[in-house]
């Protein structure tokens, strides 16, 4: 990943959508950057998401590897001169000496594109006549469909509960070739964005305790497929605890799918489970040591989250097709794999 150096700050373009509101600047490259930043303001506290750079570099390397669209990424070099030439990046925007994740921004033209999308899902959600029709008229344009189970695989093995029900992290660009689907912002993946907690004396004993959510033993059926409940039931955002509901962006992402002929999320599921030990440890060696907290453990705990989660993909779905959550589709019977389902875990 490259690191460049901020050149400027645009000021008027800072997205409202989102949390953290990264900042859009242009970089030394000459092109425009957000800029994510994890000491932010929450309540009128200063406090640090110090998982965040570090998750969002891990899983946008992994949607890489499933062949997921998401943008380029780069680190971002601020120092004291960049302090001095533009006094705002921290009097205005609170920033200071370091290393921040970014990435490249989706051209400007699509814009319009990404906010009518959003202001059509939340019809969706609102349940506005003709908003469905709307919105499936505009997604029938959207050339990568295929990564739509991609992208649900991916949130379901990094724990990721921040797109399903949140228009604002999707995105549209629209080529000559056609419109395509892009997936952000994994900040918030592995049940949140700490590792050690919001103030800076670290306990990231609640992170264990969230990524050993699925050290189960694999050998038994029953034990697979509880988590696999009380993980969908994790994302479940239906009041009334006899239904599942996951959110309106994911129906609305779930009905792009065709399930009469073959199961949308066979291939996905296979290169999950196939997945190797080796391939989790490159992308972790990957991550700048800057954005680790607690070296060694911190890479040795998502290492082993992430090689039971391959194994848990597949009854999450099943889970999904048992609660009624796909179109033509009465149970997980009826879902076919194309391989047999093993896990090499003890
Ligand atoms: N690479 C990008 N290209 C275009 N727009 C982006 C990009 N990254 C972020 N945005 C815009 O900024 C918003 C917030 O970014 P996001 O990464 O979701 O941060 P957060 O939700 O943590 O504030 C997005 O909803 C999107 O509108
Ligand atoms: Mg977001």
């Amino acid at each position: 990943m490259k690191t460049l150096q901020i050149e400027d700050w645009i000021k008027s373009e800072n997205p409202q959508l989102g949390q953290s509101k990264p900042l859009m600047i242009i970089a030394s490259d000459q092109n425009r950057y957000f800029l994510k930043q994890q000491h932010i303001r929450d309540n009128g506290n200063w406090i640090e998401e110090d998982a965040v750079f570090f998750q969002e570099y891990l899983v946008s390397a992994i949607a890489n590897f499933l062949g997921i669209l998401t943008p380029e990424t780069a680190i971002i070099e601020v120092d004291k001169q960049t302090l001095k030439q533009i006094p705002e990046l921290q009097f205005t925007c609170q920033l200071s000496e370091g290393y921040y994740f970014a990435t490249k921004m989706i051209s400007n033209s699509d814009e319009n594109l990404t906010r009518y999308a959003r202001i059509l899902l939340s019809q969706v959600k609102a349940e506005l006549p003709y908003a469905a029709k709307s919105w499936n008229q505009l997604m029938s344009k959207i050339v990568n469909k295929e990564d739509i189970p991609k992208i649900i695989g991916l949130d379901f093995f990094a724990l990721n509960t921040d797109r399903f029900k949140n228009p604002g992290n999707l995105l549209i660009r629209n080529d000559p070739s056609g419109r395509y689907l892009i997936a952000i912002d994994f900040g918030h993946c592995f049940g949140g964005p700490f590792w050690g907690g919001p103030s800076r004396n670290v306990d990231y004993s609640p992170k264990l305790n969230t990524l050993h959510c699925n050290d189960i033993n694999f050998g038994s059926e029953n034990a697979i497929n509880l988590l696999a409940h009380q993980l969908v039931i994790a994302y479940n955002v239906c009041q009334d605890n006899r239904r599942v509901k996951l959110g309106f962006v994911f129906d609305s992402l779930i009905s792009q799918l065709d399930f009469r002929t073959a199961n949308p999320f066979s291939a996905v599921v296979d290169v999950l489970e196939s997945m190797t030990e080796h391939q989790i440890l490159t992308f972790l060696k990957s991550i700048p040591n800057f954005w680790v907290v607690t070296a060694g453990i911190q890479q040795r705990e998502y290492k082993d989250f992430l090689l039971r989660q391959r194994f848990i993909i597949r009854p999450i779905i099943d889970v999904l097709a048992d609660s009624s959550l796909f179109p033509n589709v009465n149970g997980k019977e009826e879902l076919r794999w194309s391989k047999e389902y093993h896990t090499n875990i003890q």
